[in-house]
């Protein structure tokens, strides 16, 4: 009941994940979570996080700061009393909107979970880029406040009086300018010097076309690699399949840090040459794997011109038969 329930709850904290940070740039981002509702872990945390990766965990409870990875050579890197400072607003943030929430609450709700993500950007060329905050009751936006090029811009649909809200802007603003986003930049560029081994890895991705679901799909399934940016694309006899009859696609972790994605397609009793094709940056060419299929048994047919496997291991996975 409680794992189910947690994992309930760490489904709705993946849904706040995905900011699109251009290609190149590099973020810091902190997940806050207040959760109302008995639970086997504090009612108050938040991860921070350099790119996708896990740099530090706040214990509300205890409120304590709990460095990840390699700590020893990062202690400097983070002034542990400004954050602390940040977790108390993010703390007073939700109990301010713990107040609203419960306007909304029903006898049925057991749990209410409220989420606070901070993401700040470091482009490219070294500077500044973009800077969200962004609020979350029980999974959903709530509201959003973005600052780039000294420009505020704040969208949302709260139930609470214009002057109220107005109020607590201003706080929020002129926190972002002075507190949140320089503290946040000069923080990303500590790690970014300290990891750069670590954020700039580039990992191949395995390809490989499988089918299943008792022989009616076939599926071209990459993973392993890193970073998260890849095009992966399904080819029938050649050209590329239309993205209506494509399911799946979805970005997925692994997890030891590198992700997965899957693109699958039906099938029919003629048979049709299928390519599977990724482009990643850690690869100098396209990975290409070609194999012929209906929706009988799969036998392998190479077709050399095609074909340009790059050290490349095909699986057959039949194991849904
Ligand atoms: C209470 O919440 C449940 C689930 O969110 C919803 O289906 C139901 O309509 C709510 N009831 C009232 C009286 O608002
Ligand atoms: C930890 O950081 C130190 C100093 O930056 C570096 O020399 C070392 O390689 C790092 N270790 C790992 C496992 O990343
Ligand atoms: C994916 O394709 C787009 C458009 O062709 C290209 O701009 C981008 O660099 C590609 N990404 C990767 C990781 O290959």
């Amino acid at each position: 009941m409680y794992v189910s329930n947690a994992n309930k709850i760490l489904q709705l904290f993946l849904l706040l994940l995905p900011i699109a940070v251009p290609k190149g740039s590099h973020s810091m981002w902190l997940l806050a979570t207040y959760i109302k509702g008995q639970m086997p872990f504090p009612e108050f945390s938040y991860v921070a996080m350099l790119d996708d990766v896990r740099i530090m965990y706040y214990n509300g409870e205890t409120k304590t700061l709990h460095p990840r990875g390699n700590t020893t050579a990062e202690d400097d890197v983070f002034d542990s009393n400004v954050l602390l400072r940040i977790s108390d607003y993010i703390y007073t943030h939700f109990m301010e909107r713990l107040e609203v929430a419960k306007q909304n609450l029903n006898e049925t709700d057991r749990y209410l979970v409220l989420q606070r993500l901070v993401m700040c950007e470091l482009k490219d060329n070294g500077e500044p880029g973009q800077m969200i905050t962004r609020d979350a009751v029980r999974g959903s936006t709530t509201d959003e406040l973005s600052y780039d090029d000294n420009k505020f811009t704040y969208q949302g649909h709260l139930n609470v009086p214009a002057p109220v809200l107005n109020f607590h802007l201003e706080i929020s603003k002129s926190r972002h300018e002075i507190l949140y986003r320089p503290y946040c930049i000069k923080t990303l560029k500590g790690y970014m010097e300290r990891r750069k081994n670590q954020v700039h890895r580039k990992v191949k991705p395995k390809v490989r076309l499988i089918q299943s679901y008792g022989g009616f799909h076939v599926s071209c399934l990459a993973t392993g690699f890193y970073p998260r940016h890849i095009n992966l694309t399904l080819f029938r006899d050649g050209q590329p399949v239309a993205d209506h009859e494509i399911t799946g696609g979805d970005l997925l972790p692994n997890g030891d840090g590198t992700y997965q994605m899957r693109k699958s397609l039906e099938i029919s009793a003629v048979k049709h040459i299928y390519t599977c094709s990724a482009t990643h940056l850690s690869l100098d060419n396209k990975l290409d794997v070609t194999l012929e299929f209906d929706h009988g048994e799969p036998f392998k047919s190479v077709i050399p011109s095609v074909l340009t496997v790059l050290a490349l291991d095909v699986v057959w996975s039949c194991m849904l038969v």
